[in-house]
């Protein structure tokens, strides 16, 4: 299903969230996302191989696939980017990835296809005109990949924030954003034990929930689970007291298995 996050007419921005076959033993659910601008089209961390063919499917009927100009991946991850050198073959898009990973994710690649298709980007973020907006990539790193970016379309005033606001839940538990503080006390379970082991230690967590307070963000919206609306204030109010990663690490953690 197609989740339509914005559309005036001209700019669209979509959200597959069932393309993953996310039944109890198989992979984790994982959010893809589709900005078409003006007859521009752009992928969010497109995920790996075995959601290409369905997401080729998906976004078909919306935007001519083999016109994708940019593929923005938010990190170097399986559940990003794997499925990379299909994209790359199947269309003429340039990926855009932090520097950290530039070198490494032609690693995803066949037959040198990724010469000159990838676009580091540096450590301070940059921004990228598309026809009816700007994508501005949002520095997030250690959160959890230690070169992360984030991608806010500030038209449609989103931030698409990886894995970051990530939570565990089943596809179709995605039906609607969570907008209320209660509402995101009763998400929170789902949520907890994710960042306290993927998000590297609270330093980060709390620079980043400074920097998005300064930012005009509408939706909140990761690459797992439950994307925010009014409830944007109680994850960013949660996030910045968290401790997590490395805050939790003990002795007790780099023992010899016996
Ligand atoms: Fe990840
Ligand atoms: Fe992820």
């Amino acid at each position: 299903m197609a989740i339509e996050l914005y559309n005036d007419g001209k700019h669209v921005c979509l959200m597959f969230n069932d393309l993953v076959d996310d039944s109890a033993s198989s992979a984790v659910q994982a959010n893809q996302f589709l900005i078409v601008s003006d007859g521009e089209g752009a992928l969010i961390d497109p995920a790996g191989n075995m959601t290409y063919n369905a997401l080729i499917m998906a976004v078909s009927k919306f935007f001519p696939f083999k016109q994708l100009k940019y593929i923005f991946a938010s990190h170097q991850d399986p559940d990003i980017v794997a499925s990379l050198n299909k994209w790359l073959m199947s269309t003429d898009a340039s990926l855009y990835v932090s520097t950290l990973w530039e070198r490494f994710v032609p690693h995803f690649c066949t037959l040198n296809r990724w010469e000159g298709r990838i676009v580091g980007i540096p450590d301070p973020g940059m921004k990228i005109p598309m026809r009816d907006t700007d994508i501005h990539c949002v520095p997030a790193h250690f959160l959890h990949a230690e070169g992360n970016f984030q991608f806010y379309d500030s038209k449609a005033k989103i931030l698409f924030s990886g894995d970051m606001g990530a939570s565990l839940v089943a596809h179709d538990e995605i039906l609607r954003p969570i907008t209320t503080a209660a509402e995101f006390q009763a998400h929170l379970p789902r949520m907890e034990g994710f960042h306290k082991r993927y998000m590297v230690s609270n330093k980060p967590c709390r620079y980043w929930a400074r920097m998005v307070r300064t930012m005009d963000v509408e939706q909140l919206v990761p690459q797992h689970g439950r994307y925010f609306k009014e409830a944007i204030a109680a994850f960013l109010d949660w996030i910045e007291h968290l401790h997590c990663g490395i805050d939790l690490i003990t002795q007790d953690h780099y023992r010899l298995p016996q």
